[in-house]
């Protein structure tokens, strides 16, 4: 059964007040944090908080595919988090191994298209050869295009992007007058995905961690109080509901907006957050 058959009235009702409200984001980029706080509070192992938090990438990438989300960036490991306890970063590369095997399948069948970002060949064998068969299978899919960041860091591309670009002039394929900055971007590991105009972090914390550095020049945050493991559909919804928020000053200044549309806008946060709250 495809994600869109498995879906419950009560939550196809709320995505329809989403999508009426129109101006969702097309690409959403995440920081996933607070697995092992989350763990800690459940007096759990830091690896229990990543094994809920794939429960949560789980419901994340369905519910961001029913919407017709374009594009889905999660951060799942950093260059900095190899520095972490040897215990923790074979945890989660297994955790990795395990996700890639058990839901490429489900994956497949409702055409999301894999993608990675970062510096892959750092990774374990086992998991780069699941990634990239991963990223075979669904190579044609039209559907969400859903990247793993992984052993990735912002400035990490921007440098290997300039050394690429670096070779490129010694080698008299460029010069430097043609540098510019959508050139430049060409350069990028995530060249073939638009930047993102959403950023959602969980945990509280306040701050980007060398995340799409480059990317998220103009992006909108959310910052959630969620632990990610807690973070499910429900959250994504209040979230994109901010962000359709944001987006419909269209530009105006908060003077050009009339009482008229500010009291749309609360009447519809009001009637999300009640749906949401029914669901
Ligand atoms: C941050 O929480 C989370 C990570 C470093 C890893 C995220 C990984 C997963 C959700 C599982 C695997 C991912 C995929 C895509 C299958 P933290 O450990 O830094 O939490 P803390 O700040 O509370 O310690």
């Amino acid at each position: 059964m495809s994600w869109n058959e498995q879906q419950g009235s009560e939550d196809k009702n709320i995505q329809q007040e989403l999508l009426k409200n129109g101006n969702l984001p097309k690409h959403i980029a995440m920081i996933m944090d607070g697995n092992g706080r989350w763990a800690v509070k459940q007096n759990l192992n830091r690896i229990a908080g990543h094994r809920e938090g794939i429960e949560t990438v789980r419901d994340i990438v369905k519910a961001c595919s029913q919407l017709g989300i374009k594009y889905l960036t999660l951060y799942a490991f950093s260059i900095e988090n190899w520095k972490r306890p040897t215990s923790e970063v074979g945890g989660l590369m297994r955790l990795l191994e395990f996700y890639l095997r058990r839901e490429l399948k489900e994956l497949n069948e409702n055409k999301v298209k894999m993608f990675s970002i970062g510096k892959v060949s750092s990774l374990p064998k086992s998991v780069q050869k699941l990634l990239h068969r991963a990223i075979d299978t669904t190579k044609d899919n039209d559907g969400l295009t859903l990247t793993l960041a992984l052993s990735y860091s912002g400035r990490w591309d921007i440098v290997r992007a300039v050394q690429m670009l670096s070779l490129d002039v010694r080698r008299g394929k460029i010069s430097p007058e043609d540098i510019n900055e959508e050139f430049f971007a060409g350069y990028l590991q995530t060249n073939p995905l638009p930047d993102p105009d959403f950023v959602i972090r969980t945990s509280g914390e306040m701050r980007l961690s060398n995340f799409l550095l480059w990317e998220n020049a103009y992006s909108e945050f959310y910052i959630t109080e969620k632990y990610w493991p807690e973070f499910r559909r429900n959250e994504l919804y209040k979230a994109l509901a901010e962000f359709q928020h944001r987006e419909r000053r269209f530009g105006k200044t908060s003077e050009q907006i009339t009482n008229k549309e500010i009291e749309d806008q609360n009447t519809y946060l009001k009637r999300i957050l009640n749906a949401i709250n029914m669901s």
